[in-house]
């Protein structure tokens, strides 16, 4: 069968080329898979700069934002042959620390937990895979490839638990929230936040296409230029950017008491201008908390089905702007600049 992979850590090993059909070992659960996304962190294994094999392994299968349906439920006695599945990504570590022991893997203590196309199990880019039964979830048939949109919003489902987390350990009215990023996670943070909170702002480099509309759409409000020129102080920042100078301008515009939330990779860039005592200064004497999140447990898979299933399917539907099929996955890597959310389309739905 057709997959991609890739050599980690070896810049531009990524390639097209057929592989052995799924191993049983890898779960009774067989998929035909029909759409995977593209993310930043398949463009940074591709890149040379994450990601691991399988041990014994020099090649990964890439891709974790996986849609597929089922060729045989297997030994899974809520599936069944037809259903539209997502794959859990991360699985807990082998020891297990005690945050694996109960299920929340996404909080794993010791490092040593294995992800789906990303560090030591393969992913989803293949044309079939399989998956243990409890880590495949249902996916509603009326999202239809939508569905492929369930991975990404798995990391906000959790990120917005975080924001609650911190937020209720006082009195809290969280009235504005402010979204840093507009790429794929941005917008559908600004989705899931739409749902609860009425003064929702979204703010990134562009100045008009696709995205201020899809913000707007929302009922939010579209910002482009700095956060520190923002005219309010807001009491959720979540960063969706990884870039340095929007945190550096986040950590000094968050309103006292409030939250900045981060669930962007970012690297390098300028060193602050400020020193680290200062910041910590400012955020001690407004009760600040700098909260860092990453994937997600089955609570939140099941939080952001939800999420999805509640979401206008127009306005998710205009977060897909591009499909390239298998052989052209290079382009599918490309950031264009109209790009949102690009999938590698395996088969039809
Ligand atoms: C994935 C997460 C994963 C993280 C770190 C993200 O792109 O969505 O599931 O935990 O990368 O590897």
């Amino acid at each position: 069968m057709k997959a991609i992979t890739v050599e980690p850590k070896t810049p531009g090993s990524a390639r097209l080329e057929n592989i052995a059909e799924p191993d049983a070992r890898d779960g009774s659960v067989l998929v035909e898979a029909i759409a995977v996304g593209v993310c930043g962190t398949d463009v940074e294994i591709v890149e040379g700069k994450y990601g691991w094999a399988p041990p014994g392994q020099s090649r990964l299968v890439l891709g974790h934002e996986s849609l597929g349906r089922v060729i045989d439920p297997g030994a899974s006695r809520s599936l069944k042959k037809g259903d539209l599945v997502v794959g859990i990504v991360r699985r807990p570590d082998p020891v297990p620390c005690p945050n694996c022991a109960v299920g929340e893997w996404d909080m794993c203590r010791n490092g040593q937990y294995t992800e789906r196309g990303i560090k030591e199990i393969h992913g989803f880019m293949s044309e079939r895979w399989r998956t243990e039964p409890e880590y495949a979830v249902k996916v509603d048939s009326s999202l239809g490839i939508l569905g492929v949109l369930l991975e990404p919003m798995t990391v906000i489902a959790k990120a917005l638990e975080q924001v609650v987390a911190v937020g209720q350990r006082s009195y809290w009215e969280a009235n504005k929230v402010l979204v840093t990023g507009a790429g794929p996670i941005g917008l559908l943070a600004a989705c899931a936040v739409s749902m609860r909170a009425k003064d929702v702002h979204v703010l990134d480099r562009v100045e008009t296409g696709v995205k201020p509309e899809l913000v707007r759409a929302l009922g939010a409000t579209y910002h482009s230029g700095r956060v520190m020129d923002l005219g309010f102080e807001p009491d959720v920042i979540v960063e969706c950017t990884g870039v340095g100078s929007v945190l550096e301008d986040a950590l000094h515009k968050i309103g006292a008491g409030g939250v900045i939330c981060l669930t962007g990779v970012g690297g390098g860039g300028a060193a602050p201008g400020h020193a680290v005592a200062d910041i910590a200064a400012k955020l001690v004497l407004n009760n600040n908390v700098l909260v860092g999140s990453v994937n997600a447990n089955k609570r939140h898979w099941y939080k952001a089905a939800q999420a999805l299933v509640q979401a206008d399917r127009k306005w998710l539907s205009r977060l897909i702007t591009r499909r390239e099929a298998p052989e052209n996955f290079p382009q599918a890597l490309e950031r264009r600049p109209d790009d949102i959310k690009v999938i590698i389309q395996f088969s039809e739905i």
